[in-house]
């Protein structure tokens, strides 16, 4: 699919489909509404009325022109409420369209954006974003395709004229939509396919696609580096880790130092020998969300070239269990050289990211932040929908928070409680890996800070919202690639 800016009203020009973001209530806000209803003889009034057709976010109305027109369709999509825009509002604008396209087997969809006050650049984007993202499919593994009937051209139709500026945010919104969509990729690829190995092969092709640089440290290399927690936990399944090293150069830094981006790689998690409940290990192999998204927003940055350096860290292993698996009990000495007890080898994630983190220091950063689906406590916390943000810096997770808000995605602070530090003393070693029930998204946030240390840092716990249950807004069923347009708005 190609999007396209266009200065022309949108009842002039042929298309398959023509669609009018609208407001709730009186139907108000699109410039093109009269004009359309007139050609239509009244058509999309009488027709919304008695479908109830009021705009609500998403709702939409199609009516078919007959053949009297150069549009063989003309729909009404629903904004919501003037008074409750939000960057979703656009993001969920620009995905029906595109799916009314699709449904309609359109080949030209045609879309006047409705009138708000909001600057039209950012408009432009996240309606780009949310047409290619509302489009996005996953049939890799389907003997059709079934895309034979899919979208070719969107026209964004505006009432001003066009410019450079404009066009920018078009490229900007496809730019990350294509980032977003090669995080959906990797959570849906079956861990048959995709494990440590051939994540690692897949990040050098797109770093070589995009001019990042890239090294891939295999289990000889980790071993000599101290790296005993991520091969530990690596060590039950025939699949060996992998940690991916990922850099962006600018030509012009404004900033020294560099910042660090590192996620978690658990290709699948079937926990280790405290083995899952079949039910909760089906949808495991989306426990690799937060490289995926580093993968995903390193894909961006390389594109859309920030003024400061960015590294991206995949800590890449598969939990199995098997008679090589780290078992309940044992002591492992990292990178670091703090010793971890193991009393859960379902609390994986947190032991591959303290090598990572500890690989992420090395690098002298302004910040770190990391990216893990990393507890089911956090989506008992916030929901399936909510990323937990951890950070011992207030202004980092202010501007984290910030940026979430103005991309439509959903963030929540939550805090590093001291006293259940408490939890995680070991008896043996300098620490163990799991605290108790209560707290267990602090708590593994808190494993994750002593391997860190003063550096300015974020945990972002995206254990809900990594997949999503079903097609809604810009999001399909599956792999969400979510927190990849936060990370690409707060660094560039
Ligand atoms: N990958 C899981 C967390 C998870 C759960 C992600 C559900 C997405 C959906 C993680 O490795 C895990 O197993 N965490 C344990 C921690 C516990 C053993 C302390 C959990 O959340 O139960
Ligand atoms: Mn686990
Ligand atoms: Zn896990």
């Amino acid at each position: 699919m190609r999007v396209t800016l266009l200065s022309a009203d949108v009842g002039s020009v042929k298309s398959d489909l023509v669609c009018l973001g609208v407001f709730g209530g009186k139907k108000n806000g699109n410039l093109s509404y009269d004009t359309m209803n007139g050609l239509l003889g009244g058509a999309l009034g009488s027709v919304s009325k008695d479908d109830d057709f009021s705009g609500k976010p998403g709702e939409t109305l199609v009516v078919h022109s007959l053949g009297n027109h150069s549009f063989k369709r003309a729909s009404l999509i629903g904004c919501g409420k003037t008074s409750k825009i939000s960057a979703k509002t656009f993001l969920t604008l620009g995905a029906q369209a595109a799916r009314l396209g699709n449904k309609s087997a359109a080949k030209s969809v045609a879309l006047s954006l409705p009138e708000s006050d909001w600057d039209l650049e950012t408009v432009l984007e996240l309606v780009t974003r949310g047409a290619y993202l509302g489009s996005y499919r996953y049939d890799k593994y389907r003997s059709k395709s079934g895309r034979e009937n899919s979208i070719k051209k969107l026209t964004l139709h505006i009432t001003g004229k066009s410019s450079r500026k404009l066009s920018a945010a078009i490229t900007k919104g496809r730019i990350v939509a294509e980032s977003v969509a090669i995080g959906r990729d990797l959570v849906n690829e079956p861990p048959s396919d995709l494990y440590p190995q051939t994540f690692a092969a897949f990040a050098k092709k797109t770093a070589s696609k995009v001019g990042l640089k890239i090294k891939i440290l295999k289990p000889d290399q980790l071993a000599k580096m101290g790296m005993n927690l991520l091969l530990g936990v690596g060590q039950g399944s025939k699949q060996t880790p992998r940690l991916v090293h990922l850099s962006y150069k600018p030509a012009k830094a404004t900033k020294k130092k560099p910042i660090v981006l590192v996620g978690k790689g658990i290709t699948f998690d079937s926990g280790g020998l405290s083995l899952k409940p079949g039910a909760s290990m089906v949808d495991m192999k989306m426990d690799m969300g937060g490289a995926g998204a580093v993968l995903g927003a390193m894909n961006a940055i390389a594109q859309l070239k920030p003024n400061v350096a960015v590294h991206g860290i995949l800590a890449l292993a598969e939990n199995m269990p098997s008679g090589t698996a780290i078992r309940p009990g044992d002591v492992i000495k990292g990178a670091s050289g703090r010793t971890v007890e193991i009393n859960n080898t379902d609390a994986e994630g947190r032991l591959v990211l303290a090598d990572a983190l500890h690989y992420a220091l090395g690098l002298k950063p302004a910040k770190i932040i990391d990216l893990a689906t990393l507890t089911g406590a956090c989506m008992v916390a916030l929901g399936p929908h909510t990323v937990g943000c951890f950070s011992n810096d207030d202004e980092l997770a202010d501007g984290i928070l910030g940026s979430a808000n103005a991309v439509g995605e959903s963030f929540w602070r939550l805090p590093l409680t001291e006293v259940l530090k408490e939890q995680l003393k070991s008896d043996i070693a300098d620490t163990k890996n799991t605290g108790e029930r209560w707290g267990g998204s602090i708590t593994a946030a808190l494993f994750l800070q002593e391997f860190v240390g003063g550096t300015t840092w974020a945990h972002l716990d995206i254990a809900g919202p990594a997949l999503s249950g079903s097609n809604s807004g810009h999001l399909t069923k599956g792999g969400s690639g979510v927190a990849i347009a936060t990370l690409v708005d707060h660094i560039c």
